[in-house]
Formats: C-alpha cells, structure tokens, sequence
C-alpha cells in the first residue's frame, strides 16, 4: 500500500488504464464522464448568454456565516475553517459558490454593468460531511447565476437551462421539485405565528435531533430525514398558504412557463432548501437509483442575499449542479460519453536518425491537427509495434534508412491491414482522405 492515502471524501479522476488486463470494467472512466459533463454544461451555458467566471477557493469565513446564514448545516457544522497565521482573519473553503459570487458582484461593481449579469463557473466545494455514496467532501459543481433581474422569466431560463444541460446529456424522465417560500417577510410571520406555536405543541414527539431544529432554525424540520416527523408533518400548516401575493403570482407566471415549454415539475409544499438566502422559488431534481443521496441538482432565488452583504437590493437567482451526481446518474441510466479519440498515428522508427526523422513527423501531424506519438527508448520493431496497437492508433507510420533517404514513411493502416509507401510531403492529406472514409 502506498504511504499516503488521499483524504477521506475526496476522490481522484483517472482516465481510462491502456494496460492490457486493466480496462475499466464499467466501460468510460470517470475522467471521460467529467470531460464530457463539463463541455456540454459550457457550451449549453453559451447558448443562454451566461459567461464563464472564476472565483477564489476560499473567501473570508464571515462572508458565509453571513451570506449563507449562521443556521445551515453547512457553516454550522461542515465549513473547512483555517488561520494561515495565528494573527490572519479566518478563511475557509468556499462550501457553495452563491455567496462568492454575490461577494464578487460587488466588489467588482458588477451592479453598474448592463443587467442582470449571468454568470457560471464549475469548481470544487468542499463541505465536511460523513462521506457515503454520492456524497464528498470535495465535491464539484456547475453553478449558474443570474444576478439583477426579478422577473420570473429569469427564474424559468436558468431552470431551462438545467434541463437542457441534463438533456443534452441524454437524461430522460427527470423531473423538478418545485416550491415558492414567499417573500422573507411573509416567511418570518408564518414561522413565528403558525409554524413555531404548532410544533411546539407536538415537540414532545419530536426526535432530539429536530427540537435543535425547531430552536435554531424551526423552517429546517421539514428537511428532517426522521419518519416520525415526517409523518407528523403531513398535517402541518403549510408556507405556501401564507406567502404574499406578490410571491404567489410571481410563482404562477414561472408555472405557466414551465407548463408552455414543456418543462417536467411537481410543485412540493415541503421543500425549503437548507440555505437561508432563498427568497420566494425553490427547486431541486432527485434521482431514484443513486443512493440516499439523490438530488442532482438544486437551486432557487436569493432577492436579499447582495443587500445582505451591503449592495443595493438586488434579486438573484441561480443553481448548483454536482458533476460526480451526474456521473452516477449517467451510469445508472446507461449512458457513456462518446469516445475520446486516440492519437492516429503511431511512428516507429529503428536508431537515432530514423528517430529525428519520426520526431519529425510527429510534429509535423499534430501541427495539422492529426494526432501523433511514438515510443520513448531504443526499442525494437517488434516492441514498437506492439504498442502501436495498443496505443488504439488508426496507422503505424515506419521509418527506416530506405525511407529516411526518401523522404517517405511506411505507412500501415491498424485497421484495414494494408500498408504502402506514402511521401512525408502530403502525408496528413493521405492521413485525412483514410479517416474521412472511414
Ligand atoms: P446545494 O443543494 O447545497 O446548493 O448543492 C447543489 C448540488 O451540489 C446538490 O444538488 C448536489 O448535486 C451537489 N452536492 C452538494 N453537496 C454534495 C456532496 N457533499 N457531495 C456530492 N455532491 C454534492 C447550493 O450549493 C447552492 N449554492 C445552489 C444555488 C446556486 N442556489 C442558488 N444559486
């Protein structure tokens, strides 16, 4: 066993073994799915006008306690805290992106560009969680923002956009879980008037675990995972019949949208959201299949959250999409990315002369957009040729004194079994006109 071991709940991403005897047994290797998740969640964000943006891994420790809100597990419990010195301010390891890119709307004076601004990026979150299945400690997410518009339209597009991320990945049957929680202030009332008073008549019946809900952060029992209070919830008095007008026609406008465009949801009263930010829509998609850990993607609007941290208000809304949840999705769904296309060619040379000559070449190709490799040491033809078939190469080009002096490579197709002599003048055309018939 090696000396060291990665940290638990992190993972690496290897591509796919090319020795024989080691292919992966479940077909693509993680690197290809992550490869292939992340163009495609570029490219959709393209189509939607939002902009790729990079943020810092780590932001002061406040900006979260206040952005995310003190009672979420998240910065209660799950925040990778550290001091680089004994006198430096605390940071920690951003555990979601919203609060980061609320902080660099700000500071960046995004406020003043044309609005809103629609950004994304993909990077790791890490939150400090008991790993299980699906669920790390380093994680990575695709993260869409729209910041400065309140319209619900912006609410519907990045929820179009989700969709057509997991589509376009060929998902099928997904479907959102939809809730409006209203307006904060009408959030306040009903917590404190109606929810607060009726689970406490009922907290004797509550596990330990959901009376430190009902203390800190009473809205957070309905993420109970316990099967008492589930069930005593059913009777709950529900948000959705005390939010504001406001919120309940912006609600019913996103509704229509999602209906006219064909968008798959079920509106689902108890769904909060653990982050505090959230302001009127809520959504996720859970995925059966995938383990206990099954929402795919989650997100919702945050109108407060850039006052919070001292901008003008101004309304948010946005989701966080996990890559190594989509990968296990696509698996469970039996779907592989298309296949990453090997070098096509592979140059064998016989002593050092042949072997510039092969550099050469190599160059030569991949200058040309073809790709190219060949062996490292002195080894014989034979040798050589054996890796260029294991090398998944289409053509094993050799070069010899003959053709060194003639300025030719011996050119085998892997494939069809025919060689010739082909010229190094005009070689990446022949290279082409082979591939392209193929
Ligand atoms: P979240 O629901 O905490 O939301 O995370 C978003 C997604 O990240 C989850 O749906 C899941 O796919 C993935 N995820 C979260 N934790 C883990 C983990 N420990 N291991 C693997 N995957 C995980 C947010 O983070 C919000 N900032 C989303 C948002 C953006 N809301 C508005 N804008």
């Amino acid at each position: 066993m090696a000396d060291y071991q990665r940290p638990t709940g992190t993972q690496d991403i290897l591509p796919e073994p090319r020795i024989p005897g080691h292919q992966d047994p479940g077909g693509a290797s993680d690197a290809a799915y992550w490869r292939w998740i992340e163009d495609t969640a570029r490219e959709v964000a393209a189509r939607y006008g939002y902009r790729p943006v990079e943020l810092p891994a780590y932001e002061h420790t406040e900006l979260f306690a206040r952005g995310v809100g003190a009672g979420p597990d998240i910065v209660e419990k799950e925040m990778f805290t550290f001091r680089p010195r004994p006198t430096s301010d605390a940071l920690t390891l951003r555990p979601e992106f919203t609060a980061g890119f609320a902080r660099a709307y700000l500071q960046n004076g995004m406020g003043s560009w044309p609005q809103p601004v629609k950004l994304y990026t993909i990077g790791p979150v890490f939150r400090y969680e008991r790993p299980q299945a699906n669920r790390y400690r380093q994680h990575s997410q695709f993260n869409c923002e729209c910041i400065g518009e309140s319209d619900p339209l912006a609410d519907f597009e990045i929820m179009s956009l989700l969709w057509d991320y997991f589509s376009a990945l060929g998902m099928k049957g997904l479907r959102f879980q939809l809730n409006s929680i209203g307006a904060p202030a009408a959030r306040k009332a009903y917590v404190s008037d109606v929810l607060v008073p009726w689970l406490q008549a009922r907290s004797a019946d509550l596990p330990e675990i959901d009376r430190e809900r009902l203390a800190k952060n009473p809205l957070r029992v309905f993420d109970s995972k316990e099967e008492r209070t589930r069930a005593m919830l059913e009777d709950a008095p529900l948000l959705a019949d005390h939010i504001d007008a406001a919120s309940s026609e912006h609600f019913a406008t996103l509704r229509t949208y999602l209906d006219d465009n064909g968008l798959a949801y079920a509106v689902d009263p108890r769904l909060v959201r653990g982050l505090d930010y959230y302001a009127r829509t809520v959504f996720e998609i859970h995925v059966e299949g995938i383990g206990a850990q099954s929402a795919l993607c989650g997100g919702g609007r945050y109108d407060g959250l850039i006052e919070l941290l001292g901008g003008q208000p101004t309304p948010g809304v946005g989701f966080g999409a996990g890559i190594e949840r989509a990968i296990a999705v696509l698996r469970g769904m039996d779907i592989a990315p298309p296949g990453l296309r090997d070098p096509e060619v592979f140059a064998v040379y016989f002593d050092e002369p042949t072997k510039r000559a092969a550099v050469g070449l190599c160059a030569r190709l991949r200058a040309a957009g073809i790709g190219a490799q060949c062996d490292y040491g002195s080894k014989n033809l034979r040798k050589q040729m054996k890796a260029a078939f294991r090398s998944g190469a289409r053509f094993a080009m050799i070069i010899g004194e003959t053709e060194l002096a003639a300025g030719t490579a011996m050119v085998k197709d892997l494939v069809a079994g025919e060689q010739g002599e082909v010229a190094l003048d005009g070689i990446e055309a022949h290279v082409r006109t082979v591939l392209g018939a193929v």
